[in-house]
């Protein structure tokens, strides 16, 4: 598996699945999930209602992940996972590892070769980027995934230099 890290916006990477930031409910916000609503198009949302109807009717667990069309992004899924809401007083950061092993478990099973991932929970969700990022790179490093390349798509100088550094300190 190849890791890179890389600035940019992650609905206009050409991979086999982007990752979304998404909220329990599946049905869309703001930051990387509006942004792939948004550009993605409404047969994404479709599908997460569709699954809101019949496998989530309480909607995703953090920590989980499932796939839908990618609408007209240049991909061809969207793997869609709950990050944990930081929290000074409970370590959630199970939880944040399992974002990235269980997007990678269902990339695998689809047959994706390339996905992308966000930061996830390090915006609305107030993560730091430093810890998030190493949680995120040890994540996918040990999760044993046939994935050929996995790809953090980081938004800003900071999160871009968090994540390159944790790569490097992951070895
Ligand atoms: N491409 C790549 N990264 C992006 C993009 C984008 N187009 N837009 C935002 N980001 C970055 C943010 O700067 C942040 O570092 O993605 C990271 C994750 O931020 P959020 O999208 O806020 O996700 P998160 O912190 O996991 O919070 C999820 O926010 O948007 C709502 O519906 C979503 O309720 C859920 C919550």
């Amino acid at each position: 598996m190849r890791i890179t890290v890389v600035r940019g916006d992650i609905t206009q990477q050409h991979v086999d699945a982007v990752v979304n930031a998404a909220n329990s409910s599946l049905l869309g916000g703001g930051g990387v999930d509006g942004a792939i609503h948004r550009r993605g198009g409404p047969a994404i949302l479709a599908e997460c209602r569709e699954l809101r109807s019949s496998r989530y009717p309480d909607g995703l667990p953090a920590g989980q992940a499932v796939a839908t069309t990618a609408g007209s992004l240049p991909c061809r899924w969207v793997i869609h996972t709950v990050g944990p809401v930081h929290s000074r007083h409970e370590d959630r950061s199970a939880l944040l590892a399992s974002c990235h092993t269980e997007s990678l478990r269902v990339a695998g099973e689809l047959g994706a070769e390339t996905v992308a991932f966000p930061a996830i929970s390090t915006g609305v969700y107030r993560w730091p980027l430093s810890h998030a990022a190493q949680i995120a790179t040890r994540a996918v490093k040990n999760a044993g995934s046939q994935v050929a390349e996995v790809r953090f798509v980081l938004f800003s100088e900071e999160a871009l230099a968090a994540f390159r550094a944790a790569l490097e300190a992951a070895g």
